[in-house]
């Protein structure tokens, strides 16, 4: 049975990057479901993150699934780099280059879920040929490059069309950017169950003093799960 339970999956391009061990292991003590892993190339966004040996330094601290987000552009040539790292989902986003099925095939090969993300400005049709070989649609509801920036309520629409496309397949869908205890039902109610978080877990705690992330994590599923009874 498909679990689509709501699954909060803090990014930690908003924790401490001298601390990126243990705050993985604290976030997870916390609750967190899913660690997503924001990489960033300097060219497919304006930000530069970390490669295949940072994911490979955290996967012995992160025990549950390592999400890891691709936002790099070429992809195909590294995919096989983050699969031996470590991760268990790698997400490429369909505006990366123009062969997403032969990347999400590579990932597929690899023994990963395959996820596809989204940007803002694509429409959802851009993933209705990828919906049978991807564990994950990833909707961005910020355009990517940073944490911390405004949830784009235009995307909630996109989120409930995309909903429909999938049917009972067995796809998470995974929202990304501006989520929020405030936010989280809009997405939650529009078929989203998968909420990526970076600012709105990683504020007011540390590694060591997590009870924060705690707190942060229980209140937006509280609210997620509210949204939808
Ligand atoms: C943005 C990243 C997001 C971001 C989320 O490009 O893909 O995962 O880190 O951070 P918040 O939740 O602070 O918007
Ligand atoms: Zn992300």
């Amino acid at each position: 049975m498909f679990d689509r339970t709501i699954k909060i999956a803090p990014s930690i391009l908003a924790a401490d990057f001298a601390n990126f061990g243990a705050e993985c292991r604290a976030v997870e003590a916390m609750g967190a479901d899913w660690v997503h892993v924001d990489v960033m190339d300097g060219h497919f966004v304006p930000n530069l993150t970390f490669g295949p040996a940072m994911c490979a330094a955290l996967r012995p601290h992160i025990k549950g699934v390592m999400d890891v987000h691709l936002m790099i552009s070429p992809v195909d040539a590294y995919l096989e780099a983050y699969a031996k790292a470590g991760a268990d989902n790698i997400t490429v986003h369909v505006e990366a280059g123009p062969h997403i099925h032969r990347s999400l095939q590579a990932i597929q090969s690899m023994g990963k879920t395959p996820g596809v993300a989204i940007n803002p400005g694509t429409p959802v049709e851009a993933v209705a040929e990828l919906l049978d070989m991807v564990g994950l649609v990833c909707v961005m509801t910020v355009n990517p490059g940073f944490g911390g920036q405004g949830f784009i309520a235009s995307q909630v629409d996109k989120i409930a069309r995309l909903r429909q496309m999938i049917g009972d397949r067995p796809v998470h869908i995974e929202i990304d950017g501006g989520i929020s205890a405030k936010t989280a039902p809009l997405v939650t109610k529009a078929g989203a169950n998968v909420l990526v978080a970076g600012n709105a877990v990683f504020s007011g705690g540390s590694a060591d003093q997590p009870a924060a992330y705690g707190e942060n994590i229980r209140s937006i599923r509280a609210a997620a799960e509210a949204a939808i009874g």
